[in-house]
């Protein structure tokens, strides 16, 4: 029986200041965890026993997924004190997934579509591993494959001097061989047990590591700007035009893959899809223009704001000029002061905040 393995720890210092108190899996995208597309893509394969390796953040990831009920699957977390490395999360977790095969999904990427076709394909061949790959723009920023007549010769983590555009995306399928291997690599320079050197210890054994270009959308969300495209492709992907199970008064227009959640209400407002706005949150003498995703209990109020992800619980009042490409984190408050002096900007930001003003 195939099994399931969720990789959900690390720092993720790339989203610092949002990670210091929330798991960088836990972003929403479209207003779901991005771990939750992960654990979706496993549940379309028919898998049943979801491993998940969580490491500091594993509180908040255990109580936001539950134990697999919600998805009529079993979980069981791993816990990874530190974060040593996608091989060593895959070494501690050999008590969870025995013999079988099993498919690994790292937690922050999402590819749409799904990868039922490529586990189904997996399933049917005898090959020892499958890997997925995706030309990219930068490949020095990624596990990289070099291929010869369509086989994988070799495989390296972050090269400064990358031998091909084809990144590693955070899926793989392993049979049992790959626990002989994370056994037998040395940490890297980032002091990290690599899953791209256990592979490459497969492929340097002789075993049968076959690799699939994926032809669709895929995306690892570790950084903003990736956050802000996934968001952009999931709610564009959104395939109604206005849904409204809040209330949206008669001054208000809103248009085109709109999803307006429970209790919901937006007054005076222009809202432009693609879009999402939470549970209970208030839009008031607004404009949310495409690509924005606001979560629950977030009140807006004379304010434009576009291309963003705004999370539950912020206020947001008064603000001149348009919000646009920004990530704002939970119960953040951002309004602006009737004081008429002096005329200044206030700030209480945590660390590694950012702030860009023209
Ligand atoms: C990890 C892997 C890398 C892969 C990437 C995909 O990188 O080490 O090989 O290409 O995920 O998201 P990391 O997120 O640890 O930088």
């Amino acid at each position: 029986m195939l099994k399931g393995l969720i990789l959900s720890g690390g720092k993720g210092t790339r989203l610092r200041p949002i990670t210091y108190t929330s798991a960088k899996q836990l972003i929403p995208i479209a207003n779901k965890p991005v771990l939750f597309y992960g654990i979706e893509a496993l549940v379309e394969c028919g898998i049943k026993e979801i491993g998940i390796v969580v490491g500091h953040t594993k509180d908040e990831v255990m109580e936001s997924a539950g134990d697999g009920s919600k998805w009529g699957v079993r979980f069981t977390y791993i816990y990874q004190p530190e974060p040593l490395g996608l091989a060593h999360a895959v070494m501690i977790s050999e008590d969870f997934i025995k013999d079988s095969p099993f498919v690994m999904y790292l937690g922050d990427n999402l590819i749409l579509g799904g990868i039922k076709s490529l586990v189904e394909e997996f399933k049917r061949s005898n090959a020892n591993s499958f890997i997925l790959l995706a030309k990219v723009k930068d490949p020095r920023q990624f596990g990289v494959a070099e291929l010869k007549n369509g086989k994988v010769i070799r495989l390296e983590e972050k090269p400064r001097e990358p031998k091909s555009d084809l990144a590693l995306v955070g899926v793989y399928i392993f049979d049992k061989n790959i626990f002989k291997a994370v056994k037998e690599i040395k940490p890297s320079w980032r002091n990290e047990l690599e899953i791209t050197d256990a592979i490459q210890w497969l492929v340097s054994h002789g075993y049968d590591v076959r690799p699939h270009i994926v032809k669709g959308w895929w995306k690892d969300t570790g950084k903003l700007e990736d956050l802000l495209e996934a968001n952009r492709m999931v709610l564009d992907s959104f395939e109604v035009e206005v849904v409204n199970k809040g209330k949206i008064d008669s001054s208000s227009d809103v248009q085109f893959k709109v999803l307006i959640e429970e209790e919901a209400e937006i007054k005076n407002s222009i809202i432009r899809g693609p879009a999402i706005i939470g549970k209970r949150t208030k839009v008031i003498n607004s404009y949310i223009g495409p690509f924005t995703s606001v979560h629950d209990d977030v009140l807006i109020e004379n304010c434009e704001i576009e291309h963003s992800i705004i999370l539950s619980g912020s206020r947001i009042l008064n603000i001149p000029g348009r919000i646009t490409d920004s990530l704002i984190g939970k119960n953040v408050s951002i309004t602006s002061t009737e004081e008429k002096s002096p005329k200044a900007h206030k700030f209480l930001l945590g660390d590694h905040s950012k702030v860009v003003i023209k």
